[in-house]
């Protein structure tokens, strides 16, 4: 297969993967969670899975990859940047609105903060998106960066993307386990060891979960689909080519 004919349908089944952990992950808490509202009570807890999944794994992800687009290599790369940087921004806000929704739920059900695995490594997440963000833009939209502080932080940038990644599916395994042991074993009387639909249900998606994190990845890590960025300035706001 050509290169690019190879890459358009690995970035069609990351695109139809991610479509499928929304789906998923939304299906799940109308179906079996009782659906959503914004009152303090569970239904309000239902935002969280549905606005980190589609925040900061599947939007992320889709930004994460955006550069490596064939198609976007022939246009100036200043557009391109703002899309990215625009997409994570997305993907940063839904973060925000999806750790608003349960920490409000414990709020008002007087549920403690911050006690498991998860809320710890999942803050950590949120926290290192927060921080890459502003570094993004302060670096590689800002005219006024000087050219040093780019180049230093150009693989750091690549580097802590990928880590966000990684922690993005850790945290959303983390919680679909969490949530059902504690749905499960609560107050419905089934138990998740008798695997029940929903148990399977919910299994299938962390599995989407993981698939889509590893297509992200193989995207990213193949050199051949990376940005032919040889022949031209990396920072086109210090160059001609963003007028
Ligand atoms: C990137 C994705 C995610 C991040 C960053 C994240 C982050 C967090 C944080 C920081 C808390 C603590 C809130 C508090 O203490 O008031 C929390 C709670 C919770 N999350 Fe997530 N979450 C993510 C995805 C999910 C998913 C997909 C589920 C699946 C249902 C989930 C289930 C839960 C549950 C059950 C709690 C309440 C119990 C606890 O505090 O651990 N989370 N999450």
């Amino acid at each position: 297969m050509m290169p690019s004919v190879c890459f358009y349908v690995t970035y069609g089944l990351c695109l139809c993967v991610g479509l499928l952990c929304v789906l998923f992950v939304s299906c799940w808490c109308s179906q079996w969670r009782g659906g959503f509202a914004w009152d303090g009570s569970n239904l309000q807890f239902n935002w969280h899975p549905v606005l980190m999944v589609s925040g900061l794994l599947v939007v992320y992800g889709i930004a994460a990859v955006i550069y490596r687009v064939p198609f976007t290599w022939e246009q100036r790369k200043y557009p391109w940047k703002l899309v990215h940087a625009g997409l994570m921004l997305l993907a940063l806000l839904l973060s925000i609105l999806g750790l608003w929704a349960v920490f409000d739920f414990h709020r008002a059900a007087e549920i403690p903060d911050m006690y498991s695995l998860h809320s710890w490594v999942g803050i950590c997440t949120v926290v290192m998106f927060a921080f890459q963000w502003v570094l993004g833009l302060a670096g590689f939209l800002l005219p006024c960066s000087p050219p040093w502080f780019r180049a230093m932080l150009k693989p750091v940038h690549v580097c802590v993307g990928g880590a966000i990644l990684i922690l993005s599916v850790t945290s959303c395994i983390s919680g679909i386990n969490e949530e059902l042991f504690f749905s499960l074993n609560g107050a419905t009387g089934e138990v998740y060891d008798s695997l029940p639909l929903e148990a399977k249900f919910a299994n299938v998606l962390g599995i989407l979960i993981v698939a889509f994190g590893l297509i992200v990845f193989a995207i990213l890590s193949r050199r051949p689909w990376q940005h032919p960025e040889a022949n031209e300035s990396a920072y086109p706001l210090l160059s001609q080519d963003c007028t």
